[in-house]
């Protein structure tokens, strides 16, 4: 069989990534420098820090892909970059370097969707059959795809405010717990009642609606701990458990997720359900999905950690469909912060 290997590059966010990737699901080498430690002293990613390390990581980190997979770049096919949506300045520093190494060395352009490959994850991985519904639940986003071959992606619903990840940074922070905020919470959540206090479950009932909306539950959590007229930085209210308030927004935020994955499956009738990002890494949101997954007879498939946050692997192997399609970018291409179609179907 022959072999295609691409090249990947992600920077849309706080992660400076680049991996080879063989015939769109061997991983060759999968390098990714995380600005977690830049970032944690504002307790969110500061954009400007963000390119500033993209700009001076990313040389490296795509020289060290090569390296682990004993590659020179004219053993490469094609350079897939992720072009959108992200933080537009970090995307612009990734397809910059991808355009550079394009051109200097003759190598094929391919722009890749950054959600689209968060969902592709799971069949990198896991090499899942299609179709499947893959909730894709982030720092930056919180939205559910039915994905009937590599190249189609249908958004079916996504957050109408903040991201669930966004969330779990927000409640954090007013938690004094540090950042990143999931894994702080998931933490602090194991000893803690997940039934102690009645977070909002927004849009649960509502069995139309293929939607979330996590900022009522973080104004929740803000009265909870503070009361109702105080500010973010006032001191913990007298009484507030903090394991008893991040197991209960957990379970409020897992349940949501869970059900409304599940609401999609039964709807498009699909057996197959996968998540991906960074909330994805959650324990909770796992043993969930996989309970309610057995009960409803549908199929859950978890991409590892280093497969659910961010990762140039995806971008590579998603990319070389793209590439083999023939649906290849030039040196006009252009970084979007926001993603202009819904449906991309080739
Ligand atoms: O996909 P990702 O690495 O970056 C983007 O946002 O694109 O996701 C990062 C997000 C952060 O909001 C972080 O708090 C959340 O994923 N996260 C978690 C966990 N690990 C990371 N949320 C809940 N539980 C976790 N264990
Ligand atoms: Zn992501």
């Amino acid at each position: 069989m022959e072999r295609i290997r691409i090249l990947g590059i992600e920077t849309s966010c706080d992660e400076t990534a680049a991996a080879v990737v063989e015939n769109g699901t061997e991983v060759l080498s999968n390098v990714v420098s995380s600005q977690i430690k830049l970032h944690a002293p504002f307790g969110g990613v500061v954009p400007e820090i963000a390119c500033r390390a993209h700009i001076q990581n990313l040389p490296y980190v795509v020289q060290k892909a090569l390296d682990e997979a004993r590659l020179a770049l004219d053993q490469i096919e094609a350079v897939a970059v992720t072009h959108t949506p992200g933080l537009v300045g970090a995307l612009l520093i990734g397809v910059n370097f991808a355009k550079g190494l394009s051109l200097a060395n003759g190598l094929p352009l391919v722009a890749v969707h950054h959600l689209h490959a968060h969902v592709y994850s799971s069949v990198m991985e896991h090499r899942l059959s299609y179709p499947f519904i893959c909730l894709v639940v982030s720092g930056g986003h919180t939205s559910l795809y039915l994905s009937e071959h590599p190249l189609h992606y249908q958004l079916l619903g996504t957050t109408t405010d903040d991201a669930a990840g966004e969330a779990f940074d927000k409640v954090a922070s007013l938690l004094n717990l540090p950042y990143p905020g999931g894994p702080s919470i998931e933490k602090a959540a194991r000893d803690g009642n997940p039934a102690a206090i009645p977070f909002p479950r927004t849009f649960l009932q509502d069995k139309e609606r293929l939607a979330f909306s996590f900022s009522g539950i973080k104004t929740a959590v803000l009265y909870h701990t503070r009361g109702k007229n105080a500010s973010r930085q006032a001191p913990l209210a007298s009484g507030v458990s903090v394991p008893d308030v991040a197991a209960s927004f957990q379970e409020a935020v897992v349940e949501v997720l869970v059900e409304k994955l599940i609401l999609a499956a039964k709807k498009f009738r699909v057996k197959n359900i996968a998540l991906g990002g960074g909330v994805a890494c959650n324990g909770r949101l796992r043993e969930k999905l996989t309970c309610r997954a057995r009960e409803e007879d549908l199929q859950p498939y978890f991409p590892s950690p280093s497969f659910c946050t961010d990762n140039a692997a995806m971008i590579a192997g998603l990319g070389y469909h793209l590439f083999q399609k023939g649906v290849l970018a030039d040196l006009t291409l252009d970084a979007s912060a926001t993603a202009r179609r819904k449906v991309r179907s080739l």
